[in-house]
């Protein structure tokens, strides 16, 4: 169950925490005054989420999490701090002691917000650290839900990009790798609210940064799973450009991991001979058209000449 365990030293913050979950019963909440309280029901409890305060008399809140990272490396830490305290917290996330921190005093909604991208985080890698590929699969799915018009992407996006792999002349388990990664190249936008996947108008500046962290996202998930360097590849690198005008790295040509650069082209031309949410899917003709303008831009050209009869081939077999 998903269970969240909040460390602070003050009862009345404990009782704010408290009434603030009362009318969730999806989340479990366990309690604790001091950070020795809170190793000890670590020890006994499975706890996806931890919430510690900076500031408590005994065990800091830095040690304390430090602490819970050394025990139970896959329980995200969040921080909580008074805004005096901040230089401090980012410290601790720099450090990489705290996934996120949250200020005192803090917004309910907004601290709900990120213990439940926290928890969904949690989820994601546990999903991943098991080596049952059904499981990628129904992951990509979990993450298609949220945006419907993406149904069956990740799967279409797989089975092109393994032929253009193969194509490509590259290993077999090379391609098993790519399958992987292309199921779970879009596994970030799980911590993308939903209104900002379906907004069928163009983003803000706002939004369409924090759609452009899901490669990032993705791939630290994938990273705390263990995940093949390859896997973290594709999600990393799958919306980098040829010409080096991608993101999030703007890495340019041969820089760009080879796996990536066969699931970018997959991903697009998925994209465009599908139906989305602001518009319907292009004729096959213009799909080539557009995908013939953005070679050399956007995609490896040697890629593109082996995909073009794949393409071919989805279009005579539907
Ligand atoms: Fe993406």
């Amino acid at each position: 169950m998903r269970t969240v365990l909040f460390v602070d030293d003050e009862q009345p913050i404990r009782n704010a925490l408290e009434r603030m979950y009362l009318e969730r019963d999806d989340v479990r909440c366990l309690f604790a005054a001091s950070g020795q309280e809170g190793l000890e029901i670590l020890e006994k409890e499975d706890v996806w989420v931890v919430v510690s305060d900076y500031l408590m008399p005994g065990m800091r809140g830095i040690e304390f999490l430090s602490k819970v990272k050394g025990k139970r490396p896959d329980t995200v830490r969040i921080m909580m701090t008074a805004y005096a305290d901040l230089s401090i917290a980012i410290d601790a996330i720099n450090k990489s002691e705290a996934y996120r921190f949250v200020t005192k005093p803090w917004n309910n909604q907004d601290l709900m917000n990120v213990i439940d991208e926290a928890l969904m985080r949690y989820q994601l890698v546990q999903s991943l650290v098991s080596d049952d590929e059904t499981l990628y699969l129904s992951l990509a799915q979990t993450v298609e839900l949220k945006d419907p018009y993406t149904k069956g992407h990740c799967d279409r996006v797989a089975l092109y990009a393994t032929s253009l792999a193969r194509a490509a002349g590259l290993s077999n388990d090379f391609i098993n790798d790519i399958k992987h990664g292309s199921w779970l190249h879009d596994c970030g936008k799980i911590g993308v609210p939903e209104e900002v996947l379906n907004y069928p108008g163009r983003l803000s500046e706002e939004n369409l940064e924090t759609v452009m962290q899901h490669p990032r996202w993705g791939s630290e998930v994938a990273r705390q799973a263990r995940m093949s360097e390859t896997v973290i590849n594709v999600i990393l690198y799958h919306h980098e450009r040829y010409d080096g005008d991608g993101y999030p790295s703007g890495l340019k040509g041969e820089q760009i991991p080879i796996e990536a650069r066969v699931v970018a082209i997959a991903d697009v031309f998925d994209a465009l001979y599908s139906d989305r949410p602001y518009r319907k899917a292009f004729e096959f003709s213009r799909v080539i058209e557009i995908m013939g303008e953005m070679t050399a831009t956007h995609f490896d050209p040697r890629l593109m000449d082996l995909f073009l009869p794949i393409s071919e081939e989805v279009r005579t077999n539907g």
